[in-house]
């Protein structure tokens, strides 16, 4: 095989020609996204800029599996998604992809640990690993002391922590992160991105990054923009 193809074949995320359109309030075709290649290269840091409303959300969610293209394909670990059932797709996402929103969206009657349990008991693993995973996890992100603390005990930055620590339990092979600090203080948001690049480090983690905030883009190795449709390289922040 040639190099290249050692490449493709161990990119932990690729995506071939993806196309996503919406339908418009009066029934029109509205391209969002179109015919955008991508690859994430393992211990890659990548983060997306753009506009509002450019379909930064709409991209992350495609790579991610979460939601399904118009055309192209997603491959997770090389392995296609586009023919599985939804099901099959829930699985995948749970095994190879970890998300970090701007909001923590974690479950509001459950505490730190248990939310960050929670992707891999889904995933079959038994309570007592789950429960080690998570407390490691937890102490990795530093708010190992605020385990027992519901959502709401949280200050932002912490539930964001907890959030990140949620989305690698299962030790995925891509971080796709939307405007993680877009909530938080600036220098609450330095602190997650500390943390962000800091586990990137540690763990050789891939990230894609959608952010609006240059501090945390110019840390990525490569800053693409989105606009009209397409991925093009940014003009270095
Ligand atoms: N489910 C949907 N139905 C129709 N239009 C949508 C839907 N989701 C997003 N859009 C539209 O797609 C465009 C891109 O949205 P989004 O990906 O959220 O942008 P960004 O994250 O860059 O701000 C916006 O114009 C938005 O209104
Ligand atoms: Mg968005």
């Amino acid at each position: 095989m040639t190099d290249a193809g050692v490449k493709i074949g161990l990119a932990p995320l690729r995506a071939e020609g993806l196309s996503k359109s919406f339908t418009g309030g009066d029934g029109s075709d509205l391209p969002i996204l179109t015919e955008v290649d991508f690859t994430i290269a393992t211990g890659e840091a990548v983060a997306i800029t753009g506009a509002s409303g450019a379909g930064k959300s709409t991209l992350l969610n495609l790579l991610g599996a979460l939601d399904r293209p118009s055309a192209g394909s997603v491959f997770l670990g090389g392995r296609a998604v586009a023919g599985l059932s939804d099901e099959e797709l829930a699985g995948v996402r749970n095994q190879h992809v970890g998300f970090v929103f701007q909001f923590h969206h974690l479950l509001r009657e459950f505490n730190a640990l248990e939310n960050v349990m929670m992707p891999a008991l889904l995933g079959g693993l038994d309570m007592a690993s789950a429960r080690q995973r998570a407390q490691s996890l937890l102490a990795a992100v530093g708010v190992d002391h605020r385990a027992s603390h519901k959502p709401r005990q949280l200050s932002g930055g912490e539930q964001q922590r907890v959030a990140v620590a949620r989305a690698l339990v299962n030790e995925p092979l891509v971080l796709l992160a939307d405007e993680p600090s877009g909530n938080l203080d600036s220098e609450t948001s330095k602190r997650l991105h500390d943390l962000l690049f800091d586990l990137r480090e540690e763990r050789k983690l891939s990230m894609i990054i959608v952010t609006h905030n240059p501090e945390l883009a110019v840390r990525a190795d490569r800053v693409l923009t989105l606009s009209a449709g397409g991925l093009q390289p940014a003009a270095r922040v």
